[in-house]
């Protein structure tokens, strides 16, 4: 595991600081997997994205405080199920501290033994390739081994609400340019 060390801390105001990525909207993914006594555990990051194609990597950040993530660290391997519209519940339910987080979710195991959860808007499969400590943050860098997608609409999340994506309607007469 590498670390990322900075030179001095400037000085940046955290409620500005949330403020701002907070207005930034993401996706809701859940990473899935197997502890080592073979139990599904996973968390919600809005931090999930992908980071190369050729390779195909993912990235995705944890918080140090996260108590699933060491949990799945040993297995080596991960699962990102982009949550839909329809899975707020789901995420509530990934999203909180504790045991037993899947008792209510349907799942499946996929290939590589780690949980895929049903009807999601996609299912990766990953393999973790590097964890690089970042500030309160680990932040993870995937390979992706296989992905399935379906056409449900992935939910959304912006300033602490959720929501879904609404297309501006086409303008009648765009304007063109050059
Ligand atoms: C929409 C949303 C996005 C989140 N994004 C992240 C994230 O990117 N990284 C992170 O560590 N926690 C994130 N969280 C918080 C974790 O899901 C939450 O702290 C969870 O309780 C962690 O569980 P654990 O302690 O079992 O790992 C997010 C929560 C929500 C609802």
């Amino acid at each position: 595991m590498s670390i990322i060390v900075t030179p001095e801390t400037p000085e940046i105001d955290p409620a500005e600081y949330r403020k701002i990525f907070g207005s930034l909207p993401t996706g809701v993914t859940a990473i899935t997997g197997m502890t080592a006594e073979g139990k599904p555990m996973g968390l919600v990051v809005g931090t999930f994205m992908s980071l190369s194609l050729d390779p195909p990597l993912v990235t995705f950040c944890v918080d140090k405080g996260s108590s699933t993530w060491p949990l799945l660290r040993s297995l080596g391997r991960f699962t990102a199920n982009i949550l839909s519209t329809e899975q707020l519940p789901i995420c509530r339910a990934l999203s909180r501290k504790g045991e037993d987080k899947f008792a209510d979710i349907d799942y499946t195991i996929g290939e590589h033994g780690t949980p895929h959860i049903t009807e999601a808007t996609a299912v990766i499969d990953c393999e973790v390739l590097s964890e690089v400590v970042a500030g309160d943050h680990y932040m993870i860098v995937g390979g992706v081994d296989s992905m399935v997608s379906s056409d449900a609409d992935a939910l959304l999340f912006r300033g602490g609400k959720f929501g879904d994506f609404n297309l501006w309607p086409a303008p009648a007469n765009p304007e063109k340019k050059g």
